[in-house]
């Protein structure tokens, strides 16, 4: 993997930043702006709506996009729904499912708001019971609390693959083991895993899956939830109209079998082509070496910032996590620290609770929340080092 040809797919490194912001939102590469702007150039039309050749040719290349991604995590293009982003995939979830007065949905305090309210949502709407199995204090889950939690009457666990916070990875496979001998179904939030790590539902055995498209170099505005096949039928789509009917007449409506019911009206086309090239250009480079290297940007920022006086690290060894480290330095408030590496380094890193309040409440006892550093492909080892000289300097300054 060659990181210094990778960087010049990205024209917003030539300005000279450093970007540790990629939980948030990744940079986007030029092949993926090409591709885009193609669909704008050449075949710009409706998707599935027209005979002439750009529709059809904005109709292939559409669906490219949904077996790319499909390729990407293993699963049937069938079973790729195209959506916004992850949060609207776990909306479908939660507003598709027949719910019933004392249902289970279990959760963690670990989650993302997307991956909570929802649910929160659903007990206030339907008196369904939410259950909340802990993580300890760097995110790592017993797994025999969740043997406690879900019981027989339990209808779907939803965990997140990767802590946007601690970075630290959940054992979804052996959860999504307990969640099947129990007859529930299985919601895996990817947000922070399918951008970083290989990754086979056939492996994990979830149900569900959703992810964002601009967190792995696509664009913003578009997102997937993988659904697998026996449920495309039985979850009712969260928005229906046009595109999602096989048939309909003044008095009544049947709805189309497969992805293409639950995605209404005109989708974000060329973000979906976007998303097709991106996942070209992560499987370009290997979602193996993406791995490797992450994992060594994060050894080294770890291994080095938990050296630097004033500064708690949050959340598991660097073999347990993707590439995110949430830290704080005494004395002074996260967005300050953020702030503070702007001004002086160029240095984008984000601070705050990261849509994470509980966890924030529960686990990291940090009212103000945390700074959080991320890493992606095109970070290097100076790039770290420059951040870890930054943090140095804001820490000896508070002496
Ligand atoms: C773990 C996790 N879940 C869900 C989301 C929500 O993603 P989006 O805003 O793209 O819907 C995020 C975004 O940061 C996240 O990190």
């Amino acid at each position: 993997m060659n990181v210094k040809t990778i960087r010049q797919d990205f024209p917003i490194l030539r300005t000279g930043i450093i970007y540790f912001d990629n939980a948030a939102s990744s940079l986007t590469p030029e092949p993926v702006l090409e591709k885009m702007m193609e669909f704008y150039h050449e075949y710009r039309a409706n998707v599935e709506r027209g005979v002439h050749r750009l529709s059809q040719k904005a109709g292939e290349e559409y669906a490219n996009a949904r077996s790319k991604v499909a390729d990407l995590i293993h699963v049937k293009p069938e079973e790729v729904i195209m959506t916004k982003n992850t949060t609207e995939g776990i909306n479908t979830v939660a507003s598709g499912l027949a719910w019933q007065k004392g249902d289970r949905v279990v959760v963690t305090n670990i989650e993302h708001h997307s991956n909570l309210i929802v649910w929160l949502r659903l007990k206030k709407r339907y008196g369904v019971d939410v259950e909340v199995v802990r993580a300890n204090s760097e995110g790592i889950f017993d797994v025999a609390d969740f043997e406690r939690a879900i019981d027989d009457r339990t209808k779907l666990v939803t965990v997140t693959h990767a802590s946007n916070v601690l970075g630290a990875i959940t054992p979804v496979a052996e959860i999504a083991a307990i969640a099947h001998e129990r007859d529930a179904l299985m919601l895996v939030d990817g947000a922070q895993s399918v951008p970083h790590i290989p990754l086979d539902v056939r492996e994990i055995g979830c149900d569900f899956l959703a992810f964002s498209g601009h967190k792995m170099c696509g664009p913003t505005g578009i997102g997937v939830l993988y659904m697998r096949e026996d449920l495309l039928d039985e979850v009712e789509p969260l928005c229906i109209g046009g595109g999602t009917i096989k048939d309909v007449g003044l008095d009544y409506y049947q709805l189309a079998q497969g992805p293409h019911r639950f995605e209404a009206g005109t989708p974000p086309i060329a973000e979906a082509i976007g998303l097709g090239a991106a996942v070209d250009y992560l499987q370009g480079i290997g979602m193996d070496a993406i791995r490797a290297h992450e994992a060594r940007l994060i050894m080294k920022m770890y291994n080095e910032m938990v050296a630097i006086p004033k500064v708690t690290v949050y959340g598991p060894e660097p073999q347990r996590r993707v590439g995110i480290l949430s830290f704080n330095i005494e004395g002074l408030n996260p967005h300050e620290v953020a702030l503070a590496l702007d001004v002086t380094a160029k240095i984008m890193i984000r601070s705050g609770a990261h849509c994470t309040l509980p966890l924030m409440k529960d686990v990291i006892r940090h009212p103000a929340g945390t700074v959080r550093a991320s890493t992606y492909l095109y970070n290097t080892g100076e790039e770290v080092d420059k951040f870890l000289e930054g943090i140095s300097e804001l820490s000896a300054s508070l002496t």
